[in-house]
């Protein structure tokens, strides 16, 4: 693993506009890779805070079944906060609904908590997500897991980094001696999730399902994983993850084996060397993948006449059992 080293993260008076990359910005004294370091620090540590407080949760969505957190929004709050100081005409696109300038060129991709089921349940994975877009492409993206303080980044043309130190997808050739991980949308219609697993499974080391999406993505920039499959997603779930796995030697493509683009629900990821026999074990299960014209069925609410509800968790709700001697 990468040896954690200091980024100049809450130091924007150190940026310089002199960099002409189209990750740089016109602003001056101000370049986005950097704002998006420092707005990642910032809602992480307000992720870190909320470890050991009450969480409020909210559930959202159809089937109210979508939690989201005071710490997600207050994670939101720091972020835009951050990128409005640095850069008020930029667009921003947001998970919980925040929203930026008017500037057709730039605009920010963000996921203030990506992993809120695993964190309203206390499992330490669970990240801040930021990409940035310029012209429509993603020219920079941090990905940071305060709980673990590894912070993932990539701009365009340049390694992916893991606190700084260059990263590499895995070298793995064979899909038997390869670990997959699964980000499909609880809310699949017909089961296809496990058409997918019941295709993959048996054919591979192990299948997880890990429960953040920007973070898998990272796992397989890092070599920690050798692919990912993905799907009900959003662009702030990927946008950052996709730059940092691309820059890193991964690919990314859809699960018809076509170039991935922002606004795509699903996703194939991979190492590269094992992209064609992941995707010929999913095709081979007809039930897997549909035919690419064909519409995804509507979500399958879990309770559909659940009214949405708060509740409330506290860290001693959580904390381990008192040992016994
Ligand atoms: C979720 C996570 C999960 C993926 C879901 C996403 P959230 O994001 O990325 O891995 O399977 O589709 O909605 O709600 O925790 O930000
Ligand atoms: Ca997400
Ligand atoms: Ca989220």
């Amino acid at each position: 693993m990468a040896e954690p080293q200091p980024h100049g993260q809450d130091t924007p008076s150190d940026l310089s506009s002199e960099n002409a990359h189209a990750g740089r910005d016109a602003t001056p004294g101000a370049a986005v890779i950097d704002v998006a370091h420092e707005a990642a620090r910032r809602a992480g540590a307000i992720i870190r805070e909320g470890v050991a407080q009450t969480l409020q949760i909210d559930y959202k969505g159809e089937g109210a079944n979508d939690p989201v957190t005071d710490v997600d929004r207050r994670s939101e709050a720091a972020i835009a906060e951050t990128i409005r100081a640095h850069f008020p005409d930029h667009r921003i696109l947001s998970e919980e609904g925040t929203t930026g300038g008017q500037d057709p060129r730039w605009r920010w991709i963000v996921d203030p908590l990506d992993g809120t089921v695993n964190y309203a349940h206390r499992l330490p994975f669970s990240c801040v997500s930021i990409g940035v877009e310029h012209d429509g492409e993603i020219v920079a993206g941090v990905v940071y897991n305060p709980l673990a303080d590894e912070l993932f980044a990539a701009e365009q043309g340049k390694p992916a980094t893991l606190n700084g130190a260059p990263i590499h997808v895995s070298a793995t050739s064979e899909l038997r001696r390869a670990l997959l991980t699964s980000a499909f949308g609880p809310w699949e219609a017909g089961g296809r999730r496990f058409d997918r697993a019941r295709a993959l499974g048996p054919h591979v080391q192990a299948l997880r399902d890990l429960g953040s999406a920007a973070l898998e993505l990272c796992y397989v920039a890092a070599g920690r994983i050798d692919g990912m499959g993905g799907s009900s997603l959003n662009a702030w779930d990927v946008a950052a993850g996709l730059l940092i796995v691309r820059q890193a030697g991964g690919q990314v493509t859809d699960p018809y084996g076509d170039p991935f683009k922002i606004d795509d629900k699903s996703l194939v990821v991979s190492n590269g060397i094992l992209h064609g026999a992941i995707m010929a074990r999913l095709h081979d299960a007809s039930e897997a993948i549909p035919p690419k014209d064909s519409t995804d069925p509507p979500k399958e609410p879990m309770s559909p006449n659940t009214p949405p509800t708060t509740t409330t968790v506290t860290a001693a709700d959580t904390a381990p059992a008192p040992s016994h001697p």
